[in-house]
């Protein structure tokens, strides 16, 4: 039997900083509350003529570079974002293969919201696994900058740009397999994170006028309650499932939505200070990449290591949420 190995990290941040105080001058907030609330310092953002798919690239490329397998070989791509290059057609994974200069590959985008990534790797394993794809390319990449409203002290301070990708390739060794990916949605809670206009379920007239039809919205307060709720949960069980414990992690990364949130969930599971990985004081909430880019800064540090386990877990619109049990597994 095939298994699923995760082989490398790749990530790609864009330079531009808006920062706490920046955001101050724009609405009704300031750097205390933001970072009381959040713990956010600041964000990135992407050029104005910047795309997703751009950054997705830079991030796929670094990524396929660390894998050590050739482009040539990567015969899947999936991309998981909510802020695609063009709304419904062609997909941002489409884009981002012709801008690889891969060659004919299966191609799709996902919409997980924030949980994406996890949905994407639970695709790759399912594709690996049953021998019909044996390198497939992940990327989470977002610019919410682009779906963001600026005049919504609400959201505005929480969201960034920014992209990471990974290689997910095929083994026969058993240790090297990504061990369990959890995967959740409940849409009864539509209603508290959405871009409510641009689709088919919006009347026409409300987008006549409108220049932000595709902003997000979000109920925050209730949104965080269902999330700590429903994370704890999910890690919990999908812990037990495998007969681990939080003991067995060396680096739980969860989604970067709000460090309170991530306090919550890390306490329940008695995680250490030094297991628990943070960036979202840096670069905010970015969606289906902030997974795939902490790790990145996990790796550039230089502390992920071979076999290292990592537990992740995310919660996003729909409700979507996610969690998955991955040993980090280069060739090189
Ligand atoms: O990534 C996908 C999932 N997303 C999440 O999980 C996000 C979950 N939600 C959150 O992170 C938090 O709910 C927020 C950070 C969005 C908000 O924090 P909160 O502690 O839940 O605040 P709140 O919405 O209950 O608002 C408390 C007060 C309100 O004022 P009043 O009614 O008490 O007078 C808000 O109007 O804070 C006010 N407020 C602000 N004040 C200064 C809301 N946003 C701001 C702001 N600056 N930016």
């Amino acid at each position: 039997m095939a298994y699923a190995a995760f082989r490398s990290i790749g990530a790609y941040v864009p330079q531009k900083i808006l920062s706490n105080d920046d955001l101050s001058k724009m609405v009704d907030t300031t750097d205390e509350w933001i970072t009381k609330r959040t713990g956010i310092k600041e964000r990135h953002i992407a050029d104005e003529n910047e795309t997703t798919s751009d950054l997705g690239m830079k991030a796929a490329s670094l990524a396929i570079e660390r894998s050590g397998i050739d482009a040539s070989a990567i015969d899947m791509v999936v991309c998981a974002t909510i802020s695609p290059d063009y709304f419904c057609m062609p997909s941002t994974a489409t884009i981002i293969s012709k801008k690889l200069g891969l060659g004919p590959v299966t191609a799709f985008d996902i919409s997980a919201a924030c949980t994406g990534f996890v949905y994407i790797l639970a695709i790759a394993k399912a594709f690996i696994e049953s021998g019909m794809k044996k390198n497939v390319l992940i990327i989470g990449a977002e610019k919410l900058s682009a779906i963001t409203d600026y005049t919504d002290r609400g959201t505005c301070i929480l969201f960034g740009d920014g992209a990471g990708a990974a290689v997910i390739s095929a083994t026969e060794k058993k240790e090297e397999a990504i061990i369990d990916v959890h995967t959740g949605a409940d849409g009864t809670y539509a209603d508290l994170l959405m871009t409510p206009n641009g689709g088919t379920g919006s009347p026409h007239d409300a987008l006549e006028g409108e220049t932000g039809a595709c902003f997000m919205q979000m109920k925050g307060n209730e949104t965080f309650k269902v999330a700590v709720r429903t994370l704890t949960k999910d890690v919990k069980e999908i812990l037990a499932a495998n007969n681990l414990t939080g003991d067995d992690i060396k680096h739980f990364i969860p989604h970067q939505a709000n460090y309170r949130i991530i306090k919550a969930v890390g306490d329940a599971l008695k995680m250490r200070e030094e297991q628990v990985v943070l960036t979202v004081a840096k670069y905010g909430n970015t969606s289906g990449a902030s997974i795939p880019m902490a790790m990145n800064d996990v790796y550039e540090q230089g502390n992920l290591k071979k076999g290292a386990l990592m537990l992740l877990d995310a919660f996003g619109g729909g409700l979507t949420w996610g969690s998955a049990l991955v040993p980090f597994s280069p060739l090189k």
